[in-house]
């Protein structure tokens, strides 16, 4: 929007960490002291369920709001284990993270489909959360074929959005082989920059010019506080999806200061 300025957005994934309540507010305390002195950036901490409320009560600074790092597919009723969109904005829940890799796979998660993931976003928007599509190769081949592979996941997990929810929509890239390791083994500013315009440009083929301009990529895998400033800088990022360099509140705090860029 016309002179509206760009705000960097700083996703923390915490996964299923840290083990106790009381470690959860530590961490949250410290980082929501850190985020009081961004200038330009809000951040987004996404812990398990059952420290959402504990931390929604706590004061806490404007630019610093919760999210989920899942949802059910389903609106109410009868399934078992699950947390409704709706529960979670109750909550205070303002963000949901979809179809992260850890959900889709079937090995150490529930085996997401694209249509699962797309039940997920329509329930999201529909709670009035704001959800972040989570998007990434397992590889990369020679002959390129995970292009194509991550154009079907925007494809398929954005299918019946309205106009007004596709615009300016979230679309965190996360290569697989790239999380959990280390900043020295990841993606590459000018990569990562390369796949941002790709994801874009998919976007705006399948869903029309504007909407894929609008689009807010982030990235995610292997962020530390070594690589931040380079990916925020030349990444061509609205900002990061940080899973465990957002759980030492030190490493943390220096990547939020670190992407505070204007
Ligand atoms: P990582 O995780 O920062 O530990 O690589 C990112 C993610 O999976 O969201």
């Amino acid at each position: 929007m016309v002179g509206m300025k760009k705000r960097n957005l700083i996703v923390a994934n915490w996964k299923m960490n840290p083990s106790s309540l009381l470690e959860a507010k530590g961490l949250f305390s410290t980082t929501k002291k850190v985020a009081s002195t961004l200038k330009n950036t809000d951040v987004v901490i996404c812990p398990p369920f059952v420290f959402l409320e504990s931390l929604a009560k706590t004061t806490r600074p404007k630019n610093l709001t919760l999210g989920a790092q899942n949802i059910s597919s389903e609106r109410k009723g009868a399934f078992t284990g699950e947390i409704s969109g709706e529960m979670v904005r109750k909550l205070e829940g303002r963000y949901v993270i979809i179809g992260h890799s850890e959900r889709r796979s079937s090995v150490f998660g529930v085996g997401e489909t694209d249509k699962i993931v797309n039940a997920k976003m329509l329930v999201a928007l529909e709670s009035g959360l704001i959800p972040i599509l989570c998007v990434g190769e397992k590889e990369r081949d020679g002959d390129a074929s995970y292009l194509s592979f991550i154009k079907e996941q925007l494809r398929a997990g954005l299918l019946n959005l309205s106009k007004k929810d596709l615009v300016g929509i979230i679309v965190a890239y996360e290569p697989i082989w790239s999380i959990g390791k280390s900043y020295k083994e990841t993606m590459s500013p000018t990569d990562i920059h390369e796949m941002s315009l790709f994801i874009k440009k998919s976007i705006g083929e399948i869903y029309g010019r504007d909407i894929g301009n609008s689009a807010k990529v982030l990235y995610g895998g292997s962020v530390e506080k070594e690589n931040t400033e380079n990916i925020m800088r030349y990444g061509d990022v609205y900002g990061l999806l940080v899973g465990h360099s957002s759980l030492i509140a030190e490493e943390f705090a220096n990547i939020l200061k670190l992407a505070d860029i204007k």
